[in-house]
């Protein structure tokens, strides 16, 4: 098959080869090494640029290029998103104040920069590019100590994300992975975010389909072995609605809740699902 029509299916998703797996783990773990790295770095006290300038460096040392600066007009090499920005926060630009009842009227007042504070959750989203395949990934860090309430919130995350790849197998739908990651999600009685979504990847950053991280079971496209795509639901301890700043990036909870997000890239293969972005160091917790 010709790399200029590459197979399709109805739904326009493009199906790949298992050589281009191959291409996809390389991006995928090069993603998650530069998440393991630099989750060492996180700390109070630390910025959200200097995070940010730790992993354009990483990227280029390691002969990759980032997917994100450039992107839209965006101009750095991740994303990190604080308490409750839901995502695409802008690393260096200001953190949005909180309303959290953690963090003291002191530190509010303090919050004037991109300085992270004790109790801060945070996601950092990376993609990259490695011989033109994309590895977008992203996870969650704490800053200082991890809340009863946070640690919650992660762990549902995580688990309602794990559940939706669970599902990605030869013959299952999207609204499979849709319905497991809502289930999970409204049982632990948070909400799942509507406005944003997983995607379609592989020889670009975004193709179709959009992956709903709701939805109902056997609807939607069906998966097909050789499909890539990620699965990166947001959720929020509060309401679902989001917001966009003015900065036009920057997304936030409307009610103002805490919001956690975790992302991989994965594959649909003959037997199931290869992640292809797990961590090498095999670390999701960020404690
Ligand atoms: N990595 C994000 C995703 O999961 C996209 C970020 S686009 C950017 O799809 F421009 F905001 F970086
Ligand atoms: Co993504
Ligand atoms: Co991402």
């Amino acid at each position: 098959m010709d790399d200029t029509h590459p197979r399709q299916t109805r739904d326009g998703i493009r199906i790949y080869s298992s050589e281009d797996f191959a291409g996809m783990h390389v991006a995928g773990q090069c993603a998650a090494q530069i998440l393991d790295e630099v989750s060492a770095l996180v700390h109070p006290g630390q910025t959200t640029g200097a995070l940010d300038d730790f992993i354009r460096n990483r990227v280029e040392e390691m002969g990759a290029t980032s997917a994100t600066i450039g992107y839209r007009g965006y101009n750095h090499a991740s994303c990190i998103s604080v308490n409750h920005v839901v995502c695409h926060g802008i690393p260096g630009a200001g953190i949005p104040k909180s309303k959290d009842e953690t963090i003291s009227r002191d530190l509010e007042k303090r919050r004037t920069s991109d300085v992270l504070l004790d109790g801060d959750i945070l996601n950092i989203d990376v993609t990259v590019i490695i011989d033109g395949w994309y590895g977008d990934t992203s996870r969650m860090y704490v800053a200082g100590r991890l809340s009863k309430k946070s640690e919650r919130l992660l762990q549902v995350t995580h688990d309602a994300l794990m559940l939706g790849i669970e599902q990605v197998r030869p013959g299952n739908t999207f609204g499979d992975i849709g319905h497991a990651i809502q289930s999970h999600v409204e049982k632990n009685r948070m909400s799942v975010v509507r406005d944003f979504c997983g995607h379609g990847l592989g020889r670009v950053f975004h193709a179709p389909p959009n992956v709903l991280h709701f939805g109902h079971a056997g609807t939607g496209a069906v998966l097909e072995e050789g499909m890539l795509f990620t699965i990166e639901p947001m959720v929020n301890l509060g309401r679902p609605e989001t917001k966009t700043l003015n900065d036009e990036w920057t997304a936030v909870t409307r009610d103002k809740s805490l919001s956690a997000q975790f992302e991989h890239s994965v594959g649909v293969t003959a037997e199931g699902v290869e992640i292809f972005t797990l961590s090498p160091l095999g670390r999701f917790h960020p404690t």
